[in-house]
């Protein structure tokens, strides 16, 4: 057999890097190069830190190596990219050669890597399953413990309305009632994440659902200093789904979109393209063909201690937000099967992106509901 050891390495999954003892660019594979961000290419011969530059956390890791003369592994480093979320990375250096190790002595280094981006997204997926079933038990309690003090509130409140002899009692008691009903409202809201809704199924165009929340959301603002881009793809084929709550869905990420850009105007965008490439997964395990709806804004961006806590019910950073859009976006999305991406950044914007498998897979929780009746 001919083997070229060029071709071998390129078609290992693991990012390979050679530096000689003078810390050069000796070789590297094609993984390696797609991690770094094709910053590699053309590489050879010249010195890591400055192909990454210095603060690169690669180019940091084989400084500090070649200075104590010990390998290193180091787990999920994150390697920044362009335009993009930063990549998190196993890394691994050995030293090459056959010199005794220690400090000062120049050794070539081998450094391989490992991009961990699959299993860091399905760590999060389990984490997110687990935080929306808990949403689902504390809705279910809030529901029973204030939902039915509510009503009593509110009928009697009607009362005092009725019998209130001056326009002041009137007044206060009528303030009751919208105040329960608003109550009332949230709760209902929280109580999608309580109830296993059923999702009414159909043959769903994406395409109308997105275009009928462009005119709703004419409807309830304008568009002002906010210009709408759509790039739809007209080949896309329909999906299984429920085409309102999808509707819901876009519409809570484009409402926020827009509130984004209140005050200095921007672009919404609303794209859809059909992809392979995201880790939407049916019951055998093996990637489905998705499609992909994104909304985005060139907003001023979430700052990035805030990101993680966007989809918890009830928190918000506007004053009459209730912080349900995300939460009940996200919950929508996951019974469809798909899933939701945020990505921001500070100053440029937000890029919210939905996959959704073409037809929801059935939930093993429904398979034994339906088995139990
Ligand atoms: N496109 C965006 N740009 C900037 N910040 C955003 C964006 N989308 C969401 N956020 C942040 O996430 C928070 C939560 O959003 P979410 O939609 O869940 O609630 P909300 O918009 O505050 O209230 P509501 O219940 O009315 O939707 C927002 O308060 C805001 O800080
Ligand atoms: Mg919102």
């Amino acid at each position: 057999m001919n083997l070229d050891l060029q071709g071998i390495f390129d078609a290992l999954l693991e990012g390979v890097v050679v530096l000689d003892d003078d810390g050069r660019v000796e070789f590297s594979n094609g993984e390696a190069r797609r991690l770094l961000d094709t910053a590699l290419e053309g590489s050879a011969g010249k010195h890591l830190a400055d192909t990454l530059g210095p603060e690169h956390p690669l180019s940091r890791i084989v400084e500090r190596v070649r200075q104590s003369g010990r390998p290193a592994i180091h787990d999920e480093v994150e390697f920044p990219r362009r335009l993009a979320m930063p990549l998190p990375v196993d890394v691994s250096i050995s030293l090459l050669g056959d010199e005794p190790v220690g400090p000062g002595t120049a050794r070539p280094l081998a450094v391989t890597f490992r991009d961990r981006s699959a299993s860091r997204s399905l760590r999060e997926e389990i984490r997110e399953r687990e935080r929306q079933e808990s949403y689902g038990h504390i809705a279910a309690g809030i529901a029973h413990e204030v939902k039915n003090p509510l009503g009593g509130i509110r009928g009697a409140a009607e009362l005092l309305s009725l019998d209130a002899k001056d326009e002041r009692s009137k007044k206060s008691a009528n303030l009751i009632v919208g105040e329960v009903d608003r109550i009332s409202g949230l709760v209902d809201e929280l109580m999608v994440f309580a109830r296993g809704e059923e999702l009414n199924l159909e043959g769903v165009n994406i395409h109308e659902p997105l275009d009928a929340l462009l005119d709703l959301l004419e409807l309830e603002r304008g568009y002002g200093e906010i210009r709408v881009e759509r790039t739809f793809d007209p080949s896309l084929p329909e999906l299984l789904a429920d085409g309102a709550r999808l509707q819901q869905v876009f519409l809570n990420l484009a409402r926020n979109a827009m509130q984004a850009m209140e005050e200095t105007g921007g672009t919404l965008t609303l794209s859809t393209r059909m992809t392979l490439e995201h880790r939407v997964v049916g019951p055998d395990g093996r990637p489905r063909p998705t499609i992909e709806v994104v909304v985005a804004d060139t907003g001023p961006g979430i700052p990035p201690d805030i990101l993680d806590r966007l989809s918890t019910p009830f928190f918000t950073t506007k004053p009459r937000g209730t912080g349900l859009g995300l939460s009940v976006a996200r919950h929508w999305i996951r019974q469809h099967g798909g899933r939701l991406r945020l990505d921001s950044f500070e100053g440029e914007g937000t890029r919210a992106a939905v996959d959704l498998p073409l037809a929801p897979t059935v939930l093993p929780t429904d398979a034994a509901t339906r088995e139990r009746t």
